[in-house]
């Protein structure tokens, strides 16, 4: 129990680093939190204007989620915590990313976080989830959408893919959908948006 609660307490602290603020701070950029959709994400950091620094934040919160779990599960194999730990470290640092202990746990909606955390419980479902991603931002041009859409497919892509390309256990089953939920959750201004005809498109200059 306590190792569960190491890793879900690191993971966490991981979390917590805000990369769209601190890529926009450390390019002498506009608080992200300032304009726009208001989100210290890497959508709205494209809307401040930097493709670099909206690539940045991506790779970053991505990062962040990879590390959490990567370092759980290279401890787990050294029988230095238990497997349980593995997707709880993911779950800490998609929680640290949208209840960010270095904002005053304001923070953003987690899209690029489970992305990176998938990536390191399972490259082929974060490859499946990110083309999903991919496909619905191309078509439509909703960052949003998108999100939602892939948020809603990530956990049917980690069952169906059990015995055919990996082995799904029932606590990674319910940490992605626990994730899956809170990162819908988050996007319920952007869900009223869409309804409403009024979220703004990649790439429109336009303020949502
Ligand atoms: O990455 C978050 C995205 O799905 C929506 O961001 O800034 O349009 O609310 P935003």
């Amino acid at each position: 129990i306590l190792g569960v609660a190491a890793a879900l307490f690191i993971g966490y602290l991981m979390g917590s680093v805000p990369f769209a603020v601190v890529v926009s701070r450390a390019m002498g950029l506009k608080d992200p939190r300032s304009f726009g959709s208001g989100n210290p994400g890497a959508t709205n950091v494209l809307r401040g204007g930097n493709k670099l620094a909206a690539v940045l934040t991506l790779i970053g919160d991505a990062a962040k989620g990879w590390l959490a779990v990567t370092l759980a599960a290279w401890a787990a194999q050294r029988g230095l915590l238990p497997g349980a730990a593995i997707p709880l470290a993911g779950l800490g640092a998609f929680l640290g990313h949208l209840y960010p202990l270095f904002l005053g746990f304001r923070g953003g909606k987690g899209v690029a976080t489970a992305l990176g955390v998938l990536l390191a419980l399972q490259p082929w479902l974060a490859l499946a989830t990110a083309a999903t991603w991919l496909i619905v931002a191309l078509v439509t041009r909703y960052s949003s959408l998108a999100a939602i859409l892939a948020a809603i497919f990530a956990p049917f892509y980690y069952i169906l893919g059990d015995k055919v390309a990996w082995r799904a256990d029932a606590l990674t089953i319910s940490v992605i959908v626990f994730i899956s939920v809170l990162l819908l959750a988050r996007h319920r201004e952007n869900i009223a948006r869409l309804l409403a005809g009024k979220e703004s498109r990649i790439g429109s200059k336009k303020k949502s």
